[in-house]
């Protein structure tokens, strides 16, 4: 063994050893990263398809992107909401133009980001109604993050089951079956909450029927729709949000991962009737928006004018479709195909953990699954053409 050999094992034993384990890791250790690849600790390079789930949108180590966050921290990191700065009004002013919304409040990450965008919606309905109790509908095969409250709108069982009791009053419909949806709602019901594209749960795009059904649903009631764009949003889709796409607004809607392309910030954002519906006091967080986590949204956000990265995703995205279109067409275990732009997923007749740990191990090409059975391709958004070409050349090895 090379001594970069022996320098991977010690530190994988040393992050064994004091880690919680909530993670079964693969055995690499990164090291670096530059544009759309990474590198390990023996120098070893891996094409990503993976973005560190979907977050590096600008691919790693992009000089321009460096250059902000390497001023904003010899300036000022950190002064608590307490206080106003001006990179905050910066990212704000860039995100609300890109999302027509109308206010944000900026998070730590993308399950906090559920948090608000919920509260919001109970905070409606109380203003509205004058009491609590309200209700939220979620939907099967959902995810949106693990904290109790995020947790309690995700539509998976083995993440719930342990950690019950969850919040109370919250109902799961069946995703792109708006008849599953009317049924639940009644007179406490005070928001839907659902992923645009459905990520975790095996790359899902809603149907544009649905998503009118329920906005039309929430108009009818007076419900709060919440679209969570953490994993679709930011361009992936070849929107810059992916109900962009539909042309069919939320009230509430939240953002995370490429936000702040590796820099952890997230952001739940209102309009219309959500837009004053919590008052001073009503949350709050230490770090959130502060100027170092806003100088890199305010920079992405730049970056993906200055750059034209939605048109770079929707030409990537159908030539990404078309590639594995035709990869599906030679692979009988290939048994669906779904997504939009930059989030695409193959579903294969079975559990894909040992494609993806022999791509990684074997082909140094980085994938995630999403779901047992369901290879998902959220790279950098910065791919070109050869990135693709060389990936399905990996996959095709790891078969
Ligand atoms: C759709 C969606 N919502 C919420 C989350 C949670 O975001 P975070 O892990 O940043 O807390 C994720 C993370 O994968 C996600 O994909």
């Amino acid at each position: 063994m090379t001594s970069d050999g022996m320098e991977k094992d010690r530190v994988i034993d040393r992050a064994e050893r004091v880690l919680y384990k909530t993670y079964n890791r693969f055995p690499v250790v990164f090291d670096r990263g530059e544009g759309v690849c990474l590198y390990d600790l023996e120098g070893n390079e891996y094409l990503d398809f993976g973005a560190g789930i979907a977050v590096m949108a600008l691919g790693y180590n992009d000089p321009e992107y460096n250059l902000e966050m390497g001023e904003q921290l010899g300036k000022l990191l950190h002064i608590s909401n307490l206080f106003y700065n001006e990179p905050a009004a910066d990212a704000g002013e860039r995100l609300l133009r890109a999302s027509q919304m109308e206010r944000v409040f900026f998070t730590n990450s993308g399950t906090e980001a559920v948090e608000g965008a919920l509260k919001i919606a109970k905070r409606y309905a109380y203003n509205r109604d004058g009491r609590g109790g309200h209700e939220i509908i979620a939907m099967e095969h959902s995810f949106h993050g693990r904290s109790l409250g995020a947790l309690s709108v995700t539509g998976n069982d083995h993440y719930r089951e342990p950690f019950g009791p969850l919040l109370p009053g919250v109902r799961f419909a069946r995703f792109n079956d708006l008849d599953s949806v009317r049924a639940l709602v009644n007179d406490n019901t005070c928001g839907i909450i659902m992923e645009t594209i459905q990520g975790e749960g095996g790359i899902y795009p809603a149907s544009e029927e649905f998503l009118r059904g329920v906005r039309a649903l929430c108009d009818e009631h007076d419900l709060v729709l919440i679209l969570d764009e953490i994993q679709c949003g930011m361009g992936r889709s070849g929107s810059m949000f992916a109900w962009q796409e539909y042309g069919v607004k939320p009230d509430v809607m939240t953002v995370a991962k490429a936000l702040g392309n590796g820099v952890p910030v997230g952001a739940f954002l209102a309009c219309g009737k959500a837009a004053d519906a919590m008052k001073p006091g009503d949350h709050g967080t230490t770090y959130g928006g502060n100027p170092f986590v806003c100088r890199a949204a305010d920079t992405v956000l730049r970056l993906f004018e200055e750059r034209h990265i939605l048109e770079h995703v929707r030409i990537m995205g159908t030539y990404l479709w078309e590639r594995l279109e035709e990869f599906a067409g030679n692979h009988e275990c290939v048994v669906g195909h779904r997504g939009k732009g930059l989030i695409q997923g193959l579903e294969f007749d079975r559990p894909v953990g040992d494609i993806v740990s022999k791509a990684l191990l074997d082909q140094r090409l980085v994938l995630i699954s999403a779901g047992a059975n369901v290879i998902r391709f959220v790279p950098p958004l910065v791919v070109t053409q050869d990135h693709v070409d060389l990936m399905l050349e990996k996959l095709e090895a790891s078969l």
